[in-house]
C-alpha cells in the first residue's frame, strides 16, 4: 500500500484521527507520522476509552505501529510526554532532531495578543513558535536533553520504511481552509496544511506517495474567527445534531452544511486519490454504525454519490459512528 496522506478539508476536526486509527488497525499501517502541532485534537476512541491527542500520532491504537514527529512539526515538551504516559507509547515514538519547540512564553504571547485573539487562536502558541522558527531564533528538539532518548531522523526512518515496501502514512493536522496559502487568510493557523506540506513536514518527496485520502465531515464545523458559508445559527445547529465543542479546548463549534464547491477544491488542491466522509450518521441518522454500503438510505447514497460527482474522487471510507469499527470500507 506504500505511503499514504491523510488531509483535512475543510477547517479542521473532520474526523482524521478516527480515520487514521481505523487505517492503522485496517492496513497493518507500520509508520505513522504526525505534522502541525499541538493546537490540533485528534479524538480516539480506542478500547471504550476517548483520547485527544495533540502530539502522538493517532496511529499509537497499533502496537506494532512506529510513530514519529516530522522535522516541520512544532513541539510542545510537557503535552507529549502526558500523552506518551497516556498512551504507553514510550519505546516506539521518534521526534525529529530539527522540530522545532514551543516554550511557556510562545503560549503567553498567543494567549494575550489583541491581533491573535480576534482570529480566535486555540493559544497554544503555535504562531509565536513559528515566528521564532522564521527568524531563526527559536530552540529545536536537539537542544532539549529531555528529548534525547527520543531523537530520531524521521526523514530517514520514514524513507527506508517506503522503499522497504512498508505502509507508511502521513498524519495531516487542520484543513485546507484553515492553510496560510490556500485557506481564509488572516482567518488561518500559522502553516500550510495542504498534503503537499504535509509531505514536506515529514521529508517525503511528491513521487513517493501512491494515496492522498482527502477526509471530509458530512456537515462543516469551525472554531475562531472568519467566514462560514451557509453559517447555521447555534439553535439550528442544536436542532440538527450538529452542534459541537472542541476536542481541545472546548469552545463551541459554528456549523454550516456541506459545501460541494469548497469540497472540490480542497480535492483539487490536495491531489485527493479518494475520499473518507465521517458523521455520515449524524446528517442521516438511520445509517447509523451501518457497516456496508447496502444498508445505507437512498438519501445517504444520494449524497454520497453528490460528493464523489463534485470531487471526482471515489469515496471509499465513510464513518457511520465513533468506534474506530463503525466504518463502511468500499476499497
Ligand atoms: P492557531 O492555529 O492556534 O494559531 O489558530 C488559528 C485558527 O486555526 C483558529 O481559528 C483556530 O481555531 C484554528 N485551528 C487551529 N488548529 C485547529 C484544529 O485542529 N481544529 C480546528 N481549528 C483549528
Ligand atoms: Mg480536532
Amino acid at each position: 500500500m506504500g505511503c499514504t496522506v491523510v488531509v483535512g478539508a475543510f477547517w479542521g476536526d473532520e474526523g482524521k484521527g478516527k480515520i487514521i486509527s481505523y487505517l492503522a488497525l485496517k492496513d497493518k499501517i507500520d509508520v505513522c507520522v504526525r505534522t502541525g502541532s499541538v493546537n490540533a485534537a485528534h479524538t480516539i476512541i480506542h478500547k471504550d476509552k476517548k483520547y485527544a491527542l495533540h502530539m502522538v500520532p493517532s496511529a499509537f491504537v497499533n502496537e506494532q505501529s512506529r510513530l514519529l514527529i516530522g522535522a516541520g512539526a512544532n513541539v510542545h515538551v510537557p503535552q507529549l510526554f502526558k500523552e506518551i504516559e497516556e498512551t504507553g507509547v514510550k519505546n516506539r515514538i521518534g521526534v525529529d532532531y530539527q522540530c522545532s519547540i514551543i516554550k511557556e512564553k510562545h503560549s503567553q504571547i498567543d494567549r494575550e495578543s489583541a491581533h491573535l485573539k480576534g482570529i480566535g487562536t486555540t493559544g497554544w502558541g503555535v504562531g509565536p513558535a513559528q515566528e521564532d522558527r522564521v527568524k531563526r531564533v527559536g530552540k529545536l528538539a536537539r537542544d532539549i536533553p529531555e528529548l534525547e532518548p527520543y531523537l530520531t531522523d524521521v526523514a530517514l526512518e520514514t524513507n527506508v520504511a517506503i522503499d522497504a515496501g512498508k505502509n507508511v502514512l502521513l498524519e495531516g493536522t487542520q484543513g485546507l481552509m484553515l492553510s496560510l496559502f490556500f485557506g481564509t487568510y488572516p482567518y488561518v493557523t500559522s502553516r500550510d496544511t495542504s498534503a503537499s506540506a504535509i509531505c514536506a513536514e515529514a521529508g517525503v518527496g511528491p513521487t513517493k506517495v501512491n494515496r492522498v485520502v482527502v477526509v471530509y465531515k458530512a456537515f462543516i464545523t469551525r472554531v475562531g474567527a472568519g467566514i462560514l458559508p451557509g453559517e447555521l445559527t447555534k439553535e439550528e445547529a442544536i436542532k440538527r445534531g450538529w452542534f459541537e465543542t472542541a476536542a481541545g479546548t472546548g469552545r463551541e463549534r459554528r456549523s454550516a452544511p456541506f459545501n460541494f464547491d469548497l469540497a472540490k477544491r480542497a480535492a483539487m488542491i490536495n491531489g485527493a486519490t479518494e475520499a473518507a466522509i465521517t458523521k455520515l450518521d449524524v446528517v442521516f441518522p438511520e445509517s447509523k454504525s451501518a457497516r456496508t454500503f447496502d444498508e445505507l438510505s437512498s438519501d445517504a447514497k444520494e449524497f454520497v454519490a453528490k460528493v464523489e460527482a463534485a470531487t471526482g474522487v471515489p469515496v471509499t471510507i465513510i464513518g457511520t459512528g465513533p468506534a474506530v469499527f463503525d466504518i463502511i470500507d468500499r476499497r
